[in-house]
């Protein structure tokens, strides 16, 4: 019996795939074959397409995809009386993650594992998801939740349903780039999670709230929320090399933003978010949060490179500075990250249910042996 250890899964390869490549020594991300960088020009919806089936869509089938997507948007009541039974101060992604699991509860067939059935949850949750995440916002700002306009896109939807306002073309169109740049990326912490979870055969929703829970951890998903936090303690460019010395002068120190299992260059994705915080640095005269993220990108590489680390920013770092300058309070990004990658969860469900097998790993026992049972009375 092979009793090599692989610690964090690093490394380990469980199954195949047609959605995702990585090349982290080139720093390609690609989804069927298009590359990261020429989806930008695409729309989520685009993006959501090809990722759940072979390729981009024609004119004719976005449309048909679109028209099965807008009567999902709605939030039912027993979900807005679930937000506003919650303590003030939760969590969105408690929020999030609560909301997904009581949507189970009123699905007309929440357990089914047929392609079929499991495409028509995927759809229900793609526009739930934006739906969920900015109906919470409102209401625990005391505002009432705002119906959603079925013409717009999620991009539209999500930033008209968080506001109230139609959405400028140019706003749709960052937060379009930020969704598509989110949407997937192979076997990351929490696909792997509701891929797992999925191998028991158990319900897409059970799959998905587990996801939701990987996501929000500091090293995954929540680390965008993390880097802004860090921003604002910071305070300022001067800040920002002394901040990042004390935090790697820590045993197990680790910058927020930085760092990535499987890239060991720039992941492209950061790079095109930099680009797009440039923008919105220049358009909005504010530009503290780009001016600290170059200085801490700076400092990084100098100390990473005198340690022979190839430590890099990743897809969190940017997104941070990006989100700020959109105006969404700070645990928004997470849940944001989440609409985003709603899509790649799906598309790597479809495939285990398709094809599964239970994932069932080992463990190397180092507890003790041969211990003999004494009676609760007995024991000293
Ligand atoms: N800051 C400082 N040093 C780092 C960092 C970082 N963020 N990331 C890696 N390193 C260095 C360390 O020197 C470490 O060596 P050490 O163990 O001798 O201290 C070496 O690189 C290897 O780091 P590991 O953490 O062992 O690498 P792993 O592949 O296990 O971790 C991870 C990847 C978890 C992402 C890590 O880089 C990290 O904690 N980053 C910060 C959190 C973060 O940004 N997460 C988001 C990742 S992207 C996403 O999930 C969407």
């Amino acid at each position: 019996m092979d009793t090599t250890i692989a610690r964090g899964l690093a490394g380990v390869t469980f199954d195949t795939s047609e959605i995702c490549f990585i090349d982290g020594e080139q720093g390609q991300l690609i989804y069927r074959g298009y590359d990261i960088r020429e989806l930008t020009d695409a729309t989520f919806e685009e993006v959501c397409y090809l990722l759940w089936h072979d390729d981009l869509p024609t004119a004719d089938e976005l449309a048909a995809f679109t028209r099965q997507l807008s009567p999902g948007f709605a939030v039912r009541d027993e979900v807005i009386d679930l937000f506003r039974a919650l303590p003030a101060g939760t969590d969105p992604m408690h929020a999030l993650r609560s909301a997904v699991s009581l949507l189970a509860a009123f699905d007309e067939d929440p357990d089914g594992v047929d392609d079929a059935n499991l495409r028509r949850i995927g759809r229900t949750l793609l526009t739930q998801f934006p739906a969920l995440v900015s109906s919470f916002e409102r209401i625990r700002n005391g505002k009432e939740p705002v119906e959603p306009d079925s013409s717009l896109s999620i991009a539209g939807n999500f930033l008209y349903m968080l506001t109230g306002e139609r959405p400028s073309e140019a706003a749709t169109r960052v937060m379009d780039v930020a969704l598509v740049l989110h949407a997937e990326h192979g076997s990351n912490a929490s696909t792997f999670v509701a891929r797992s979870t999925a191998s028991s055969l158990t319900d897409a929703y059970s799959a998905i709230t587990a996801a939701i829970g990987s996501l929000k951890g500091p090293l995954h998903g929540g680390a965008n929320a993390a880097v802004m936090r860090a921003l604002e303690s910071i305070g300022s460019v001067e800040g920002v090399e002394p901040y990042v010395l004390d935090v790697l002068a820590k045993p197990q120190g680790r910058v927020m933003g930085f760092g990535h299992r499987v890239y060991r260059v720039l992941d492209p994705r950061a790079k095109i978010l930099e680009d797009v915080s440039k923008t919105l640095a220049a358009e909005s005269g504010d530009s503290r949060w780009f001016e600290m993220s170059l200085e801490m990108v700076r400092v990084m590489d100098r100390e990473m490179a005198a340690k022979g680390r190839q430590v890099k920013a990743n897809v969190d770092f940017f997104s941070a500075s990006v989100y700020r300058m959109l105006g969404f309070p700070t645990d928004m990004y997470t849940p944001i990250f989440a609409v985003a990658r709603i899509s790649g969860w799906m598309a790597h469900l479809y495939e285990q249910y398709a094809d599964n097998s239970l994932m069932r790993p080992r463990l190397n026992y180092e507890g003790p042996t041969g211990r003999t049972f004494v009676p609760i009375e007995e024991r000293g």
